[in-house]
């Protein structure tokens, strides 16, 4: 039997799908035990606009949500993005008509996974989104199917290509946050509006997605402590080379004593590990389970050809006939998560605190970590410019989250200590 498609969305990732889907038609049927799998509708904003393939076969509807009605379309497949409007609409009727669902919208199932999950499991179709988190990387099947023996006890990733490109190429030129960031822009690499991406929150709908496919818990953004990669500076990159670090944005989930713990923030990461050799737009995901792991996926996280291959690989999954539970588990065993708050981390920590090149301000810092129980494990003061501003870097043994602080409060509070001082999780197990 012929599998009949229907594509909401024809920009990077739904024109991808189109022609993978036009090449390799007979392949992927066969693989997926069909006659075909077939475009049979398609829906986008301009039907004049050139998709690269011909669509005069195709039947057009200019209002996307009618492709969840079509009595020709058995999978819906959402690539026209957003958490809340034409595709939350699309993707609810269509599986409350009883449509299988793929998706690559990870905003969409961060705000709303658990509702449309519940509605896939009443309708007994499939919701799929390999193609929401890390594009390429079959890390979601690798969650849900592969691994499921295993109890993972942490995952650690970088999941948002855009940040992984600005921070190395500042480390690999030296320039400012904000200039790599415009030629970025300039280049079709970060959005118009990058606020989504380099303030950690592209991260943490990942993130979400992630712990609730490793953990059980309901992909919950609230639960996710988020910062971005906004404040580090080409110093804090430079200092992190001479101990032997690079700076990543990392999305990490674990387990821990107060529930499952997620967070998104900037990370020294230890030079000459796998994550740290994870350069520029790709991505890559950390799984810790048991004595057989740690397992590293890396690979491209965006783009119209990886992403456009996980969404067809999800197509070809529905084809096959397989349905299951969206999150791995039914989401009535889904488990709310906590937010696991910060303060009470621990954590070694890389410190930079620009002061006053005058006798005492050492001391002076120092005492204010000694005070809140802050032992520091190497330290390092470039130049010497008395009377000016100079760096002190400093590496703390692992001390909680509200202590370095506290500390770092009162350090700021001196007039002769510039800036407020950089605090960065040292990454190390
Ligand atoms: N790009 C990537 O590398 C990537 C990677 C992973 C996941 N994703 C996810 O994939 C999804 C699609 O991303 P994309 O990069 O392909 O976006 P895109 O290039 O902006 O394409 C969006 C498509 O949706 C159509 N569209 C927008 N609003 C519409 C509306 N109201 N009615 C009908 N069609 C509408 C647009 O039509 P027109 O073409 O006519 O304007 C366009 O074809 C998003 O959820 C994104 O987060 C993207």
């Amino acid at each position: 039997m012929t599998i009949r498609v229907g594509i909401a969305g024809l920009g990077t990732v739904g024109g991808g799908v189109l022609k993978v889907l036009a090449a390799d038609a007979a392949h992927l049927a066969a693989r997926a035990g069909r006659k075909d799998v077939k475009v049979v509708a398609v829906s986008a904003r301009d039907k004049a606009k050139n998709r690269g393939v011909d669509l005069t076969s195709i039947a057009w509807e200019d209002n996307p949500i009618a492709l969840a009605s079509r009595s020709d379309v058995d999978v819906v497949v959402e690539l026209v993005g957003g958490s809340e409007g034409t595709a939350r609409e699309l993707v609810s009727t269509a599986l409350s008509n009883g449509k299988h669902v793929v998706t690559a919208n990870k905003a969409l199932l961060a705000y709303h996974g658990p509702e449309l999950a519940a509605m896939a499991e009443k309708a007994n179709v499939a919701l799929k989104f390999e193609a929401a988190v890390c594009g390429g990387i079959p890390i979601v099947k690798a969650l849900r199917e592969g691994l499921i023996a295993y109890e993972i006890s942490s995952l650690r990733g970088i999941l948002n290509g855009t940040c992984n490109y600005i921070l190395t190429e500042m480390e690999a030129t030296g320039r400012a946050f904000n200039e790599v960031l415009g030629e970025a822009q300039r280049l079709g690499y970060a959005e118009a509006d990058p606020t989504l991406d380099v303030g950690g929150g592209d991260t943490a709908h990942k993130l979400a997605l992630l712990a609730s496919l490793a953990f059980g818990t309901l992909p919950d953004i609230d639960a996710v402590d988020v910062s971005g990669i906004q404040n580090i500076s080409p110093a804090d990159i430079a200092f992190a080379a001479e101990f032997g670090y690079r700076i990543k944005l990392l999305g990490i989930a674990k387990r821990t004593s107060d529930g499952i713990e997620q967070r998104v923030h900037p990370a020294m990461v230890r030079a000459r590990t796998p994550l740290a050799a994870v350069e520029s737009s790709f991505n890559a995901v950390e799984v810790k389970a048991g004595e057989a792991g740690p397992f590293l996926f890396q690979g491209r996280g965006a783009g119209e050809g990886p992403t456009a291959s996980a969404v067809v690989a999800d197509i070809v999954d529905v084809a096959r006939g397989a349905v299951s539970p969206a999150f791995g588990r039914p989401v009535a065993e889904l488990k709310k998560p906590e937010k696991v708050m910060r303060e009470g981390r621990i954590s070694a920590y890389y410190l930079r605190f620009q002061v006053l090149d005058v006798p005492g301000v050492m001391a002076s810092v120092s005492q204010h970590l000694a005070d809140e129980g802050v032992s520091i494990d190497s330290m390092l003061q470039r130049g010497r410019s008395p009377g000016e501003a100079v760096s002190i870097v400093m590496l703390t043994h692992e001390a909680p989250h509200i202590a370095v602080e506290r500390a770092l409060k009162a350090i700021a509070a001196s007039d002769k200590v510039f800036e407020t001082p950089c605090m960065i999780p040292m990454e190390t197990a």
